[in-house]
């Protein structure tokens, strides 16, 4: 049975990994999880999950509130607090379904301690992959990957991974996929978060809109599978069935087809991949039913090359392409922005950083704060 700690549990990903864990039970234990704001969905794990000894959210006011209501249970709170949780929770699995940069420190200090990190947190790679590949060339703990269209990778791998041409990752389009560059001028929060395919926390709907979701899992590909980034390209999939591919030397394709449902990858993960799943092979895309394929154009998605940059110059670009998007990002969503401005920040942010080789946390941490500064004085100035 397998000791799990989930990180993130009352957002998308930690509700779908609970489902996962329910419907079977024979095989995972939940020992600790994490809340941010949403301390009401607390009772509700715990009614499930009666083994569970730690907790930790984010907000310390409430701490005394639940410390009273449960005294049995050990609770933890703030950024540090889910450091805590990892540690002193001892399961042996760390489900890290954190968004944004605060996931980082967590991947780190499961890895130092030699957890099996099933990770969904794409910004720890995005920030820290050179980090964190770094460690585990040491021998400290392992990554299994949740992202759907890198799970389909390592399934199409795991199969065969000789003689590899490219890896292609699947793009739905997002919420704008119909619109010209010039229409998605005045494009609104509440028209971004209206997805095609997909339920997801709104962060990553607003990723998917722009293409830094896609961006994001460029880097994130060439971190799990040490794949250089001329090797990694992108195709549009309109009904996201197709989760993404591996096209080989001898000109044929294998590739992992489905109905889109989280549950799958979140399944794969969870059981470290020794699970019994299908792959396709086919030498010919349009003959494969039911699904849409569509050329993705890298130049009406210009933020797709500054991924590839941050790739080649590594550092602490990805801590800047990050920092700007997250801080870009909420202010959108709060209405400061206009859509296309994201790109915009991410682009000056990125073009005007002085790049750090080889950063640690604390560097990559500080490159963080400083960008998210540089944004809002973007922001509250009009100055982009
Ligand atoms: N959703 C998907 O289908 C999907 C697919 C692939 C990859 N991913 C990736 O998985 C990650 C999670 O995505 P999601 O869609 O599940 O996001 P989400 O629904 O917004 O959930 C995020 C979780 O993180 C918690 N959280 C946020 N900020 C926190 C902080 N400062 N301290 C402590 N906890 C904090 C939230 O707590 P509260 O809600 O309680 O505040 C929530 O539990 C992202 O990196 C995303 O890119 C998501």
């Amino acid at each position: 049975m397998m000791t799990i700690c989930l990180l993130g549990a009352s957002g998308s990903i930690g509700t779908q990994t609970i489902d996962v864990m329910l419907k079977n039970p024979q095989d995972f234990n939940l020992l600790a999880f994490s809340v941010g704001h949403q301390t009401r969905k607390i009772r509700g794990i715990l009614n499930h999950f009666p083994n569970v000894k730690h907790i930790c959210i984010q907000d310390k006011k409430k701490l005394s509130y639940f410390k009273k209501a449960y005294p049995d249970i050990t609770f933890y709170d703030g950024d540090e607090g889910l450091n805590q949780l990892i540690v002193n929770s001892n399961a042996q699995m760390v489900v890290n379904a954190l968004v944004g940069f605060v996931g980082l420190k967590p991947t780190i200090t499961a890895l130092e301690n030699n957890k099996i990190v099933a990770l969904s947190n794409k910004e720890s790679l995005v920030v820290g992959g050179e980090y964190i590949n770094k460690l585990l060339a040491k021998g400290k703990g392992k990554i299994v990957p949740i992202d759907s269209e890198h799970v389909a990778i390592a399934k199409c791998l795991m199969v065969d991974d000789k003689d590899i041409d490219k890896v292609i990752i699947t793009a739905s389009g997002g919420a704008f996929r119909n619109l010209t560059r010039d229409q998605l001028v005045n494009v609104t929060p509440e028209q971004a978060l209206n997805h095609p395919n997909w339920k997801m926390g709104k962060k990553i709907t607003i990723d998917s809109a722009t293409m830094v979701n896609k961006c994001f899992e460029i880097i994130e590909a060439h971190y799990l599978f040490d794949l250089p980034v001329e090797k990694i390209s992108t195709i549009l999939n309109l009904n996201s069935y197709v989760h993404s591919l591996v096209r080989y030397n001898d000109g044929t394709y294998r590739m992992e087809v489905g109905k889109p449902d989280m549950r799958k990858p979140i399944k794969f993960a969870l059981y470290e991949g020794l699970i019994d799943y299908q792959t396709v092979v086919s030498d010919d895309l349009d003959s494969i039913k039911n699904t849409t394929f569509a050329p993705f154009d890298e130049k009406r998605y210009p933020v797709v090359a500054l991924a590839r940059k941050v790739i080649k110059e590594k550092g602490t670009l990805g801590a800047v392409f990050n920092a700007a998007n997250e801080e870009a990002v909420y202010a959108f969503l709060d209405h400061k922005i206009p859509f296309l401005a994201i790109e915009e920040i991410i682009n000056k942010c990125v073009n005007e950083h002085t790049n750090i080789a080889h950063p640690d946390y604390e560097t990559m941490r500080k490159v963080d704060l400083l960008t998210r500064q540089k944004v809002k004085q973007i922001v509250e100035g009009g100055n982009r």
